[in-house]
């Protein structure tokens, strides 16, 4: 038998589906046979904090006082009435999408080693020191680059430049105008490529490898990125208590997770499996034209893309327009993801006006992604479990681009 007999009818054909992963794990187990476990995510959650008042400092329009990147849980009902919850880094400070959590965390780990690595951290100064003069000196003799269909390449170029630190961003086709543009006003330079993903970041790696000065954010299999999104759980769970949630085995949450190459919903998902083992489940949605990580869990096969099974990568949800998943995330975090659910570009965009009109949340299309998951999840999928649906971006969207997407 091929590996390709064991996909799910219907994903050749670019049908909505909802996939239950065969290969899932109780979490205690798998998270035992991991390389990687919770002493990584409080590594990652600690180094946040010495950030934090750099953050707060550079960012005090948009980051609080307390330096925290996090969003607030926002509670609604679904389409039957029946409560559901919205985990809102749809408007995250600074960026505004879910990549910041990885794509900021990793330009700061950068900028932090090179300050240490110059003597400009000596033990005990305030992380406020690499917004100073001498520090913006040593940053702006280097240079940051990145391939993203456009929200990574913002979260990073974004720091990078307030940090002085140079940054190029190399663009797949799917990336929007206004993202290019946004990023140029900041000095980042942007490389336009006529490829997909795949091919804008494997450009900005070869930029990368020929200049001594130039660190590569590898989106396809960063462990920086994966904890920096990791953390996002240990940001969860004390608003899921303020809320009076207390999920167990028998009444789960059950989070959707919009999906690209896998990074922010693998990170995002195995920290809740480190937190709340099996009382969560973890659900990815990616589009019926990009379902890269199904693929690559259906399939086994870390060289697969959605081309070799007829799939044209095409989708009005340019950041998840992505034809292979991550094959370090998918080893991680395989036997961890409980379903896979692929929705259709039509479904994103009637959500996105619906969230909008009915809730006011200024969504992109790829953020909407949850809710329509959930729906078809509602109806397939019974056992008690309480939805959480992960908006990953949006709220930075000018008018000249969203209200042109309420009328589509
Ligand atoms: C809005 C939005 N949601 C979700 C994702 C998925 O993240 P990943 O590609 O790490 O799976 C992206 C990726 O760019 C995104 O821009």
């Amino acid at each position: 038998m091929s590996h390709l007999d064991t996909l799910p009818a219907g994903l050749r054909q670019a049908q909505p589906l909802l996939w239950h992963n065969p290969t899932l794990r109780p979490a205690a187990d798998a998270l035992a046979a991991c390389a990687y476990g919770r002493a990584d995510i409080e590594a990652a959650i600690a180094r946040w904090q010495r950030f934090a008042p750099l953050l707060a400092r550079l960012f005090p329009d948009s980051v609080a006082a307390d330096g925290r990147i996090d969003s607030p849980l926002l509670p609604q009902t679904d389409t039957c009435g029946q409560p559901l919850w919205v985990k809102a880094d749809h408007a995250l400070p600074i960026t505004a999408c879910i990549k910041a959590r990885g794509g900021v965390y990793e330009v700061l780990c950068h900028a932090e080693e090179l300050a240490l690595a110059a003597g400009l951290l000596p033990p005990g100064s305030s992380y406020t020191v690499l917004a100073g003069a001498p520090a913006r000196a040593l940053f702006a003799r280097h240079r940051i680059l990145v391939g993203s269909t456009g929200n990574l390449g913002y979260s990073v170029g974004v720091m990078a430049r307030a940090l002085g630190l140079g940054v190029e961003v190399h663009m797949s086709h799917d990336a929007k105008e206004w993202k290019k543009q946004r990023l140029r006003a900041l000095g980042a330079g942007v490389v336009e490529h006529q490829g997909d993903y795949a091919l804008a970041v494997a450009a900005a790696r070869d930029s990368a490898a020929s200049d001594e000065h130039a660190y590569f954010i590898d989106d396809e299999s960063s462990l920086l990125l994966f904890f920096g999104y990791a953390a996002a759980a240990w940001d969860l769970a004390p608003q899921l208590a303020a809320a009076g949630l207390r999920p167990t085995p028998e009444q789960p949450l059950r989070v959707y997770l919009p999906c690209g190459v896998g990074g922010a919903p693998g990170g995002v998902a195995f920290g809740l499996k480190c937190l709340f083992g099996d009382a969560v489940q973890c659900v990815l949605v990616e589009p019926v034209a990009s379902p890269c990580f199904l693929l690559r869990l259906a399939s086994g096969d870390d060289a697969l893309s959605v081309y070799d099974i007829g799939l044209d990568n095409r989708t009005v949800a340019d950041g998840l327009a992505v034809p292979r998943a991550s094959a370090t995330v998918a080893g991680i975090v395989g036997p961890l993801i409980d379903a896979v659910v692929t929705v259709s570009d039509a479904s994103l965009l009637a959500e996105l006006r619906h969230q909008w009109r009915q809730h006011g949340l200024r969504l992109e299309p790829s953020a909407a992604a949850g809710f329509v998951a959930h729906q078809l999840a509602a109806a397939q999928w019974p056992g008690a479990a309480t939805p959480v649906v992960w908006t990953t971006g949006g709220n930075g969207l000018p008018d000249e681009v969203f209200l042109p997407l309420l009328a589509e």
